[in-house]
């Protein structure tokens, strides 16, 4: 059904009809209900309506509730959109003092609401799951606090570190994106309910019973804002990439870690897919898709800001699109969280030994710490390199003698410190990735 009519003489052409709706939005039901029950409520309260046509109101709408919650609200060929649904439903419950729901309130309000009440409980639910994720990484990095691997640059070995404090660096990352989530929550939750169709109502509604009947924080005082603005549905959007974009990396190292050529990480069976033409092939099918569906979520990013681009105030239709959107990246989001749980479970790590040129820097230090300026130090120890790739010999195989014949300040016992293990020792790696560790937990669980 439409909820307009009256100065219409036909009724709408059948592929424009299809062309206007989208059943997107049908996500929003449980919120839509919600909100009708808190407007239905004020309505009563407010004198605007009986207390026991509010009353009547509220009944018949928590049954549409339940039947929203237990997946039996029906919806017919003709709805224009969810809220149409609703009022359809509870006209076939109460007759027509469902006319009255709609009192005080426009589909513009209405939406802007819905959405917000929606994101609200979406985010808190991915906040938690990152949290889970956070949690894996953590408990993963405990394990491996020993195990010596090199860091990269530009895909080169560079220095050395544990696998523990690899792993923690997504942990932080997941962290603040639990933070970015939590900053765009407060603003979501504030409440455009009363805003109506552009500038309010000439009846005493109360805003401020709604939004706190609704837990949101507070009231928009604009209304035009109220019914225009999808800052929120961005903001939600670059949480949610920007999470993407992090599993995507630790995806991609996977794929790496698991290649023959790196040999970092095996797959567990049940974690792996397999290939239809070579029967040798076991795939990291799952890290693919996890960096593969990010695509989808930057492109969420450039749509929900082209739909922003432009837009006189206040509701324009366009904005019907914002649920697609959303509701794509979202979804993608929370499939992704938890796939990669369940990825990370099925890793077990036994990474090479990296090489020892890793230890470059913390030689050049050893000169550093006798005084020698850093520039310096760096040539001398580029000079060991180039000698012992000269003579090819491998890094590993530097002795004291050969650091002597290239600079006179070097001493004996420093051809050590050449070694992965001493590096990642004289750097108490492992006791920064258990403090890490402590940080990460306590926030954790504050
Ligand atoms: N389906 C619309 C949306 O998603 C609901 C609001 C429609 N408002 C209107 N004036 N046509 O934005």
């Amino acid at each position: 059904m439409t909820l307009w009519g009256g100065r219409f003489a036909d009724g709408p052409d059948a592929t424009l009809w299809a062309f206007t709706t989208d059943d997107s939005d049908r996500r929003l039901l449980e919120v839509d209900i919600r909100g009708s029950i808190a407007h239905a409520m004020m309505l009563g309260a407010t004198g605007i309506i009986g207390e026991d046509e509010s009353a009547d109101l509220v009944n018949a709408l928590e049954r549409l509730l339940a039947d929203a919650r237990d997946g039996t609200f029906e919806f017919a060929e003709g709805d224009e959109d969810v809220h149409s649904a609703v009022e359809r439903r509870l006209g076939e419950l109460v007759g027509p003092l469902a006319g009255k729901l709609h009192t005080g309130r426009s589909r513009n309000d209405q939406i802007a609401t819905d959405l917000r009440l929606y994101l609200i409980e979406a985010g808190r639910e991915r906040i938690s799951r990152i949290h889970a994720l956070v949690g894996q990484l953590v408990e993963m990095a405990e394990r491996h606090l020993e195990v010596v691997i090199p860091t990269y640059t530009h895909l080169q070995q560079a220095q050395t570190t544990v696998l523990g404090d690899h792993l923690c660096a997504y942990a932080w990352m997941l962290l603040r994106d639990v933070g970015r989530f939590t900053d765009c929550l407060a603003r979501v939750s504030e409440s455009p309910l009363g805003a109506g169709a552009s500038a309010g109502s000439s009846l005493p509604l109360d805003r401020k019973a709604t939004a706190e009947a609704l837990g949101f924080d507070r009231v928009m005082s604009n209304t035009l804002d109220a019914v225009a603005s999808r800052d929120f549905v961005a903001e939600y959007a670059f949480s949610a990439t920007q999470t993407m974009l992090h599993l995507s990396r630790l995806a991609e190292e996977i794929v790496l870690w698991t290649t023959s050529e790196f040999g970092w990480a095996r797959l567990a069976d049940s974690v792996a897919t397999g290939s239809s033409a070579m029967p040798h092939k076991k795939n990291p099918d799952i890290a693919e898709l996890v960096r593969g569906r990010s695509a989808t979520a930057v492109g969420a990013i450039t749509a929900i800001a082209g739909l922003q681009k432009g837009l006189p105030l206040t509701y324009n239709r366009d904005l019907q699109e914002d649920k697609r959107i959303i509701f794509s990246v979202d979804d993608i989001l929370a499939g992704s969280l938890d796939a990669m749980g369940v990825l990370l479970a099925g890793l077990t790590f036994d990474p090479p030994t990296p090489r020892a040129e890793t230890t470059s820097l913390d030689l050049a230090d050893v000169l550093v710490g006798r005084g020698v300026p850093f520039r310096e130090a760096h040539e001398i120890v580029g000079r060991v390199v180039r000698k012992l790739e000269e003579e090819g010999r491998a890094f590993s195989e530097v002795t004291d003698g050969d650091l002597a014949s290239v600079d006179d300040r070097f001493q004996p016992g420093d051809a050590a410190v050449a070694d992965p293990t001493e590096s990642v020792r004289r750097r108490a790696v492992t006791e920064r990735v258990r403090e890490q560790i402590g940080e990460i937990r306590a926030r954790l669980s504050p």
